[in-house]
């Protein structure tokens, strides 16, 4: 018996069966060829997210047009040559008792003409919020065109065994540019009031459902809030998706969100979870065809509670099924301790802008199938320095595989850097998957000693046959005139000792870790000023936390100087030099907080390679990175020992 029994009854969409409420949202990975079709790698992926119990999978973006592909990682169905890639796709997805619906797309103009070669187009002549590119505005015969494009791409789908379709009308694609008078300021039949601007959206329904097999899924994704001065409304949203019922539409799937404003449309951590449930109920409150709520909905209980209060149908899960395909049998079967939390950290929309598909916490991506730890016929006495992302993963892993695994941390906890960068604000997700990562790591029969300084004599003593090096980054100051003061602070002991710390802070150097210390302090009420030598603040961090959290400083009222080199730090006060200006001093400061560089920490190994049979490096000792690259390979040197 599930402690979630809604989330697991049963549904129906038309003629497809699905097993329970939990649908897999369509994200691009990036895994199909240049040319748009399937490879082996994509139909791994896909299987072993069907494998993982998810009640139906929707295929990420597929392009109905050679002009609509947003970039070269997108997969193509214009054409009948990309039908039997599909095919063998829809076939492994079965055979393990999966279900899959292909999306449908058209970017219009968000398509990108440096991969397509192709003008871009759109209702209206408007420019992309994103690229500034003028698109052509659409001729009616074009606009025919295009939708007899989205019913041959559906004619596909049904040939190649989807067991539905979803048309992407949502997140500023070309669908959502006809439906929003942001986008669309035709005054023909395809623009003007609702009825008009849903014209496009109808005829592509309306056509799709004549001519595929009686109750056929066709499910219309839209965004109903695009968050944007002039862009669609909820209220008028619902009109939109009663006109798409009544042109024969089978589920409505409520997104949000435009190009104008993407920050929001993939909610990062900064954003509530469960963000556009509200949309949804909405939505639901206009139409009887089922809908689906999706954003940052990762919480089994929360997703339980949207179908009890009714408030949808389907609970759409996306991120969560990058980072655990096994997500929804892990909750069936009541094991949460055991799910690999996602971070809200959009690493991975970011890695698809012009690579594969990549997830922080899930270093499996695109080697689905190679995942599997297979036992060591050859266990080895195996010591791991550091308690960071990369010692824990390699720990979880060589345990599991059954070497005889011992970790030292020096701290008093496990987590290493990682700690402090989830004491900031809103990063309980880092919170909790540090905690999985410790759970992990307990499960085994790794030996941990905490408070363990690792020198090269304890190494030697301890006799090891292989040992990793994961201690992190040597910190070293940045070379400014006074960093050596002993009146200023690092980054971490300013988060350890906030509470001690004056009222009026400067942080010198706004890079990820001096903008969330600002976040720390400024959420503490302290007056906070940043300064930044770079022109933009946040660098290295992801786009959409990035600006999250500069918006969150500005309206704390911190002061924020981009541009700005600071050439001297005293007692009180700073010396900062602007392009052009003279120099300046900033005074009256309790606490100067400075930068520390993270640097490649090498030595240790230099120092045991001689008294150790096997010595291998990962994380921030090889070089200060993110918790991306530290997990990766302390689970990369965990598989190969
Ligand atoms: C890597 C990535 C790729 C995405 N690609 C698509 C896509 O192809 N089509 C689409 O409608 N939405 C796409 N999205 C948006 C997701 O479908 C979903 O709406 C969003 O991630 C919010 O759900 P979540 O909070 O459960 O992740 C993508 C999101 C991510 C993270
Ligand atoms: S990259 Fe970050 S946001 Fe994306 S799935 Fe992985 S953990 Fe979640």
């Amino acid at each position: 018996m599930t402690a979630f029994p809604k989330l697991f009854s049963s549904f129906k969409i038309g003629s497809l069966n699905i097993k329970n409420r939990m649908v897999m949202s369509p994200m691009e990975t990036h895994l199909c060829d240049k040319e748009g079709f399937v490879t082996e790698e994509i139909i791994a992926y896909y299987k072993e997210r069907a494998l993982g119990g998810v009640g139906y999978i929707t295929l990420e973006n597929t392009s109905v047009d050679p002009a609509g592909r947003v970039n070269d990682g997108m997969l193509c169905i214009h054409d009948d040559k990309f039908i039997a890639g599909l095919k063998m796709l829809t076939d492994c997805i079965h055979v393990v008792g999966g279900k899959v619906v292909l999306q449908l797309s058209h970017a219009g103009k968000e398509a990108l003409p440096y991969y397509t070669g192709l003008k871009t187009v759109s209702p209206s002549a408007i420019p992309s919020p994103l690229t500034k590119e003028m698109p052509k505005e659409l001729t009616i015969e074009e606009i025919k065109s295009i939708v007899n494009k989205f019913t041959d791409g559906a004619e596909r789908a049904v040939k190649a065994g989807f067991d539905g379709v979803e048309i992407h009308m949502a997140h500023g694609y070309l669908v959502n540019q006809f439906l929003s008078p942001e986008s669309n300021i035709r005054t023909d039949d395809y623009g003007g009031d609702t009825i008009r601007r849903s014209r496009f959206a109808r005829e592509i329904v309306e056509n799709i459902r004549k001519q595929s097999p009686k109750d056929y899924p066709v499910i219309c994704r839209i965004s109903a809030d695009e968050y944007t001065d002039t862009g669609l409304k909820p209220e008028e949203s619902k009109e939109i998706a009663k006109i798409l019922e009544k042109a024969g539409a089978s589920a409505i799937h409520v997104s949000a969100c435009n190009y104008a404003s993407a920050f929001f449309n993939i909610p990062c951590y900064y954003l509530e979870e469960g963000c556009f449930i509200h949309l949804a109920e909405g939505i639901k409150s206009a139409v009887k065809i089922p809908v689906l709520a999706v954003g940052r909905i990762m919480n089994p209980a929360m997703a339980e509670n949207i179908l009890k209060d009714n408030k949808a149908d389907l609970v759409v899960f996306g991120r969560i099924l990058i980072a655990d395909p096994y997500f929804p049998n892990k909750v069936k079967d009541g094991r949460l301790d055991d799910i690999r939390t996602c971070l809200s950290c959009n690493r991975c929309i970011e890695s698809i802008s012009d690579k594969k598909l990549v997830c922080t916490v899930n270093p499996y991506i695109g080697k689905e199938g190679t995942s599997g730890l297979k036992k060591t016929i050859k266990p080895k006495k195996i010591l791991i320095i550091g308690g960071g992302p990369a010692g824990l993963s390699a720990a979880h892993i060589l345990s599991s595989r059954g070497h005889n695994v011992s970790l030292w941390e020096k701290e008093s906890q496990l987590g290493g850097s990682f700690r402090f960068a989830s004491m900031a604000p809103k990063k309980e997700p880092m919170r909790k998957f540090l905690d999985y990562l410790i759970r992990q790591v307990k499960n085994t029969n790794t030996k941990i000693q905490l408070n363990k300084e690792a020198t090269t004599e304890a190494i030697k003593q301890f006799a090891a046959e292989v040992v990793v090096l994961a201690h992190g980054a040597k910190h070293v100051p940045v070379e400014i005139n006074g960093t050596q003061r002993n009146d200023v602070l690092n980054v971490k002991n300013a988060f350890l000792s906030a509470d001690s710390l004056g009222n009026n802070i400067a942080i010198v150097g706004g890079g990820p870790e001096g903008c969330e210390l600002a976040d720390f302090l400024a959420s503490r009420g302290k007056k906070i000023t940043v300064i930044e030598m770079m022109r933009v603040l946040g660098l290295g961090l992801v786009a959409h936390p990035r600006y999250h959290v500069r918006e969150r400083l500005n309206k704390m009222g911190a002061k924020l100087h981009i541009n700005t080199k600071v050439t001297e730090i005293g007692h009180n006060y700073l010396v900062v030099s602007r392009r052009r200006e003279p120099d300046q001093e900033l005074e009256g400061f309790d606490n100067i907080v400075i930068p520390t560089l993270h640097k490649s920490n090498t030595a240790l190994a230099e120092s045991i390679r001689t008294i150790v049979p096997e010595v291998y490096i990962a994380g921030d000792a090889v070089e200060g990175r993110t918790a991306l690259e530290a997990i990766a390979e302390g689970v990369e040197i965990g598989m190969k020992i």
